[in-house]
């Protein structure tokens, strides 16, 4: 039996939802080394779900404590685009001014330019497919992994998406993400498509990193 449990988000949990966002958001490590501006990263990656769409979120409590979340939208053609909300940061509230956010965006646009020179093809927005309409993101505090807790939350969203009769659910990960794509097939999701080269991401030792869609019919 797994430890803690998994309840329905609240609004009280919105600001747990944000630190959990930004601690594990790069690869289950905080993304502090390429992006040093909290709210904006929660911003573009839990906003749209805690603001507008948090029918569709499941959270982990362990001891009392949210330790992790499955962030859920069931028609992503309504989600914001994290893409459209770093522009917004970077040109109305100051990211191109800030020494902790200014290298990744301009390293972005450089390598968005570059990689379609060259032919590579960039991740140019948020993956959209009629065979899977529904997404999710999901992140867990170090000392909430491995604990069963993943799996049961993502079987609580699956069950949710068959009851709205959604046909499938997609998610977008990092090809470098070996963990999280371990996981994602034990519970069910399958590689959909090659990796694309993610413009303006780098690991901590500089290389370029990869987006992944997994997919899986309901
Ligand atoms: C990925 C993550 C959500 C998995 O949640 P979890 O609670 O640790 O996973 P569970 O304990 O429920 O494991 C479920 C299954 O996945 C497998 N699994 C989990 N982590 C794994 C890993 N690192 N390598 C291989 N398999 C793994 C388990 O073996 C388990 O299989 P079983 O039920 O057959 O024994 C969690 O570890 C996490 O938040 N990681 C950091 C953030 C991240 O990478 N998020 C995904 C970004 S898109």
């Amino acid at each position: 039996m797994p430890e803690g449990i998994i309840r329905p988000y609240e609004p009280n949990d919105r600001q747990a939802v944000r630190h959990i966002c930004y601690e594990t958001g790069y690869m289950g490590d905080s993304p502090s080394f390429y992006w040093g501006d909290r709210e904006s990263f929660s911003d573009m990656w839990s906003g749209y779900y805690t603001d507008k769409e948090p029918e569709s979120l499941f959270v982990a409590e362990l001891n009392g404590q949210v330790v992790g979340y499955l962030l859920g939208c069931v028609d992503s053609k309504k989600a914001a685009n994290p893409v459209g909300i770093g522009i917004r940061y970077a040109f109305l509230k100051g990211g191109l001014l800030n020494p902790t956010t200014r290298p990744t965006l301009l390293r972005t646009v450089v390598d968005a330019v570059n990689d379609s020179l060259r032919g590579a093809s960039p991740l140019t927005g948020p993956f959209h497919d009629a065979r899977w309409p529904s997404h999710l993101h999901i992140n867990f505090l170090p000392e909430a992994r491995g604990k069963g807790l993943g799996r049961k939350i993502v079987e609580a969203w699956l069950d949710k998406l068959r009851s709205l009769d959604s046909p499938g659910c997609h998610l977008e990960t990092l090809a470098e993400n070996t963990s999280a794509i371990a996981f994602f097939k034990s519970v069910g999701f399958e590689i959909h498509g090659d990796p694309q080269v993610a413009p303006g991401l780098r690991s901590k030792e500089g290389e370029r990193l990869h987006g992944q869609v997994l997919v899986q019919s309901l």
